[in-house]
């Protein structure tokens, strides 16, 4: 009978093993903090930022793999879809909270599917609960999930579950 070759320990596979998840946030959430609290927090794009480095940290060192986040912040489409772009070969999966271009941006989308990564949607409100314009969502249906109306939290979960869909399949 062949024998097969001897599985690796934990610590050998993951010494070699990197996730790079790229955070994209869409328009006007540069403004969170001062835009409409109520709605979206108090919290800065700056510490919803700092606050995923260090929680890719832990989640990584949870799981004995090394997570880095990358944070990137546009009002402009087409900047977006230039920095999902350059995410193929590059990066492992995609946190995005599109803003407002959820609800209207096809390219957004194509560009998504374009890397073939997975993809995570954020919300900080629950867009199901407001306008129902905003009910309509072009990412979704290309998403591995949707985390809505959770706040600056559910970037975390996002995160966590991003790591976790990329580390099951490697
Ligand atoms: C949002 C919801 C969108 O409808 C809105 O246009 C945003 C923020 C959210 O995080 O709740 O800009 O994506």
């Amino acid at each position: 009978m062949a024998k097969s070759a001897a599985p690796s320990t934990p610590s050998t596979r993951s010494s070699s093993r990197e996730i790079r998840i790229l955070v994209i946030h869409g328009p006007n959430l540069n403004l969170l903090g001062k835009r409409e609290p109520e709605v979206y927090g108090n919290q800065t794009l700056g510490e919803i930022d700092a606050a995923l480095a260090v929680a890719a940290k832990a989640i990584g060192a949870d799981a004995g793999i090394q997570v880095d986040v990358e944070c990137f912040q546009s009002n402009h489409e087409g900047e977006l879809i230039d920095r999902i772009q350059e995410a193929m070969g590059q990066d492992s999966g995609i946190l995005i909270n599109p803003g407002g271009f959820t609800h209207t941006s096809v390219a957004l989308r194509d560009a998504l599917v374009a890397t073939r990564l997975p993809v995570v949607e954020i919300h900080l409100s629950n867009v199901y609960s407001r306008e129902s314009f905003r009910q309509l969502s072009y990412v979704s249906p290309i998403a591995l999930g949707v985390i809505s109306g959770l706040g600056a939290q559910g970037y975390r979960f996002g995160l966590e579950a991003l790591v976790e869909h990329l580390n099951r399949g490697a």
